[in-house]
């Protein structure tokens, strides 16, 4: 899992600045549930980008208080919200134009929430992408094989109770049946292209995917 986490870090910046400087250069980033991430501090955004930071309001509130002093690198904007209700409302009141040129990242998300619930989220994402908007997440697992997994590491109880499964090892399915043309990534051979001495047992990997 820590060796996951790592690689997709900087898999997802790469994704991040790489698709910012493509194709209709969006300027609108959505970070669904950021978490402690700190994307909108320490990369390198060009002019213009606002990062739309979404997760739940005690997780941004902790966040705000912790790096007060500290100066984003773009326009950050803390859109609190529960990803499985009125996330878009709020994302759309804070500044946030559907149908402009935006780059997605669900980082982490989906197994923490319900096939139905991921599924629903991710199609309010697609209402709001005009074609050409891009996206990241995890190409996902099937939860037993997490479980499997996370059951030899007793500091990760806590955390397996958490997870509900996401769309699991269809991910990359139901996302090119709702409209987004994908692209699978290995974690073994990015770690590889990083020069990452890749540990027996990984597996998994990453999605790419462009809408329309
Ligand atoms: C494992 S963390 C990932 C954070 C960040 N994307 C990263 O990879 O470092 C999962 C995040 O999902 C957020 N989250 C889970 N369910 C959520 C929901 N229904 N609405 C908003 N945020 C949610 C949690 O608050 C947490 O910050």
């Amino acid at each position: 899992m820590a060796f996951q986490t790592v690689i997709r870090t900087r898999f997802y910046d790469d994704f991040l600045l790489r698709a910012c400087a493509g194709v209709g250069r969006p300027r609108q980033v959505v970070l669904l549930a950021a978490g402690l991430d700190t994307r909108a501090y320490r990369l390198a955004w060009p002019d213009g980008v606002a990062v739309y930071e979404i997760d739940a309001p005690d997780v941004l509130a902790f966040k705000d208080r912790t790096l007060a002093d500290v100066a984003p690198r773009c326009e950050r904007v803390a859109c609190p919200a529960d990803l499985r209700e009125d996330w878009a409302e709020r994302l759309a009141g804070a500044g946030f134009e559907p149908g402009r040129p935006t780059v997605w990242l669900a980082e982490g998300l989906l197994i923490y929430l319900s096939a139905e619930e991921a599924g629903r989220l991710l199609r309010r994402v697609g209402e709001l992408s005009a074609p050409g908007a891009r996206i990241a997440l995890e190409q996902g697992d099937s939860v037993e094989w997490l479980r499997s997994m996370a059951e030899d590491v007793p500091a990760l109880a806590r955390v397996l109770r958490l997870w509900k499964g996401g769309l699991g090892d269809d991910t990359c399915g139901w996302m090119g049946r709702h409209g987004w043309r994908t692209r699978a990534h290995e974690l073994g051979a990015l770690a590889e292209a990083y020069g990452r001495p890749v540990p027996g047992g990984a597996r998994s990997g990453f999605l790419t995917a462009e809408y329309g």
